[in-house]
C-alpha cells in the first residue's frame, strides 16, 4: 500500500499516548512558570507536532518563537558542527526560555543551542523533550521535562523523518525493512 502508516513495524507510542503524555508534561511546566514571562522555542523542523500540540495543552499566557539548526555542517553528527539556519526573531534577555524539541539523540544540537541561547542573557533555559535516548547521549543535556526514554533504535513520525518522510504520522514507531531497501 502506499499509505504512509503501513510502512510503520511496530509502534512505540500511539497518538493517544502522545497527547496523553504531552498534558501531564504541559501541567507541570505550567505549575513550574506560573506568573513568569514565558517563551517557547520550538527548533524546526522535527519539533513542530510537539510545538503545536504541548502549547495548546497549556492555558497560561506564552509567546512561541522557532529556530532552525543543522548539525550536518561538515558530513556527519559526530563532526559536532552546528550552524545556525534561523534564528529567533526574539530578544530573549530577561525571558523565560523553554526550548521544544521532539528527540534527544546524541545530545548534540540541544547541548549546543543551550549554550548558544545562554550567552544572550534569558532569565532562565530549560528544554522539554518528548524522547531521550539515554544510550546514544554522548553531549551532556539535561532536559527538565522529559515525554519517554527510549532504546537507541531508528523512529519516525510525529514530527521525526526518515529522509525527510514519516513526519507527519500520528503514532510513532519504527519503519518496516522494505522501506530502507
Ligand atoms: C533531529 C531531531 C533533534 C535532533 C536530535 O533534528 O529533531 O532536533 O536531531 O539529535 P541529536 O541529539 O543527536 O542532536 P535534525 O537535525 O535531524 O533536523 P529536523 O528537526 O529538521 O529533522
Ligand atoms: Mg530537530
Amino acid at each position: 500500500s502506499s499509505h504512509v502508516e503501513h510502512d510503520l513495524v511496530n509502534i512505540l507510542f500511539t497518538e493517544a499516548q502522545i497527547q496523553q503524555r504531552l498534558g501531564e508534561m504541559a501541567l507541570q511546566i505550567t505549575e513550574d512558570y506560573e506568573g513568569r514571562d514565558l517563551l517557547v522555542v520550538g527548533v524546526l523542523r522535527g519539533a513542530v507536532m510537539v510545538m503545536a500540540d504541548l502549547a495548546r495543552a497549556m492555558p497560561i499566557h506564552l509567546e512561541m518563537d522557532w529556530m532552525a539548526v543543522s548539525s550536518y555542517g561538515s558530513g556527519t553528527k559526530s563532526s559536532g558542527v552546528v550552524r545556525i539556519l534561523k534564528d529567533l526573531d526574539t530578544d530573549i534577555s530577561g525571558r523565560d526560555v523553554l526550548i521544544v524539541d521532539e528527540i534527544i539523540d546524541t545530545g548534540l544540537t540541544l547541548s549546543w543551542l543551550v549554550n548558544n541561547l545562554s550567552s544572550r542573557s534569558p532569565a532562565s533555559v530549560e528544554i522539554a523533550t518528548l524522547l531521550r535516548k539515554p544510550e546514544a547521549l554522548s553531549m551532556p543535556v539535561e532536559p527538565k521535562y522529559v515525554g519517554w526514554d527510549i532504546p537507541n533504535e531508528f523512529v519516525v513520525g510525529y514530527g521525526l523523518d526518515y529522509r525527510e518522510r514519516y513526519r507527519n504520522l500520528r503514532d510513532i514507531g519504527t519503519l518496516a525493512p522494505h522501506v530502507y531497501s
